[in-house]
């Protein structure tokens, strides 16, 4: 009997709606698989419990989430709370600490219905875009002088380790390798003469032990063109903290947006627990209306099935998210369709342990 132990941060927001509807996915497949089954803690951390407490977690939080297998989160930030507090004293602060160095965010389309692009089907949009998630542009080194003076300065600089460069980039390979894929580096060498020169040189470097996996390199700017002309170029991706960001928000857009967009934050060596999340914020906009897609969210549980070597649930929760994509009728809003998201998320269940019987 496997046991996974998951520490529940729904946030703010859509965090709670969605994430509910991924935890009753997780529940449903404890009632079909005997070996497997979940416990679940939830901490209320987030932008309302930083106006009440100033602070956007407890302060001993980290030790506490450390017993745990995976957090599963939602998403944070509202209006009130300066984005930065929301974002550096939880969601960075989770990533760093846990060394989740790994995000693992899939392009891939799941039905041709979904896309903007004219005549691109599923075999043209699949990727796997590995994410930077430790350092680089995010790393928080900087400074702010003179605030406030007409001298002001400010500097955020890029940090780029030796070792942070080569573990994203020699995972990047073994996951090509592993699949059978091209292997793209997107980087900027051109314009960022340190940074991203040192990114081609060890992309160039690591390569040499992966002779076997073919290799492209763009520049961010160009792939981002291709990314709409031709996504068929892109197989496995590795890229940097920003550019992975920014990468995958346009991935998103080319594959019905950021209700269908997940990310998972590893720990590749399991030292500390990964954590699993939609791409999407906290969407104020539609929060409490109950229509937000919770089909992120179900994504993400289904990553973090695969992580725990559940594959065949993993395969099960991804195949029944497509076999979803064409009853519009059970659909939220963004993808055209009426239902909200408790509805959605009744739904998935109930094809779900169809699928199983079946
Ligand atoms: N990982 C995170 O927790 C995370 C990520 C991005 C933004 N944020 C925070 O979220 C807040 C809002 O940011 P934003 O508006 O830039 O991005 P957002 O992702 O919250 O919303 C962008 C747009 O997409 C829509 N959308 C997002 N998720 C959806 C879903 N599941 N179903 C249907 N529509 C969905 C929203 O309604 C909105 O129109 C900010 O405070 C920001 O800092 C948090």
């Amino acid at each position: 009997m496997k046991h996974i132990k998951i520490a529940l941060i729904p946030g703010d927001g859509i965090g709670p709606e969605v994430v509910a509807e991924g935890v009753n996915v997780l529940k449903a497949i404890e009632q079909l698989d005997s070996d497997i089954s979940f416990t679940f803690t939830e901490f209320p951390w987030g932008c309302e419990y930083y106006l009440e407490h100033g602070n956007m977690m407890d302060d001993d939080g980290i030790d506490r989430l450390r017993e745990f297998d995976a957090i599963y989160l939602g998403a944070v930030g509202y209006p009130g709370v300066p984005d930065h507090i929301s974002l550096w004293d939880l969601l960075l602060r989770i990533r760093k600490a846990f060394d989740q160095y790994v995000n693992l965010r899939p392009v891939s389309l799941l039905d041709p219905s979904l896309t903007p692009l004219k005549s691109k089907s599923e075999k043209n949009i699949d990727m796997l875009v590995i994410r930077e998630n430790s350092e680089g542009e995010y790393a928080g080194a900087g400074d702010w002088l003179f605030k406030g003076k007409p001298e002001e300065v400010v500097l955020q600089t890029g940090v780029f380790s030796r070792k942070g460069t080569e573990r994203i980039i020699r995972y990047a390979y073994e996951e090509a390798r592993r699949s059978n894929r091209t292997l793209t580096s997107i980087s900027k060498g051109n314009a960022l003469n340190y940074s991203m020169v040192f990114w081609d040189q060890v992309f160039e470097e690591v390569g040499k032990d992966y002779p076997d996996v073919t290799t492209y390199s763009y520049l961010v700017d160009a792939a981002s063109l291709y990314f709409v002309t031709h996504p068929e170029r892109f197989e496995v991706v590795v890229t940097s903290n920003l550019f992975g960001d920014i990468m995958t928000d346009l991935g998103a857009g080319i594959t019905g947006g950021l209700g269908l967009a997940t990310g998972a934050n590893i720990n590749p060596e399991k030292t500390y627990p990964s954590m699993f999340e939609p791409v999407h914020g906290s969407a104020p906009d539609i929060a409490g209306k109950g229509v937000a897609n919770p089909i992120a969210a179900i994504w993400s549980v289904s990553q973090m099935l695969d992580f725990f070597g559940e594959e065949k649930w993993g395969k099960a929760v991804l195949d029944t998210i497509k076999s979803m994509i064409g009853e519009t009728a059970n659909l939220t809003p963004d993808l055209g369709g009426k239902a909200s998201t408790s509805e959605v998320g009744n739904r998935f269940v109930e094809k779900l342990t169809e699928k199983d019987k079946n």
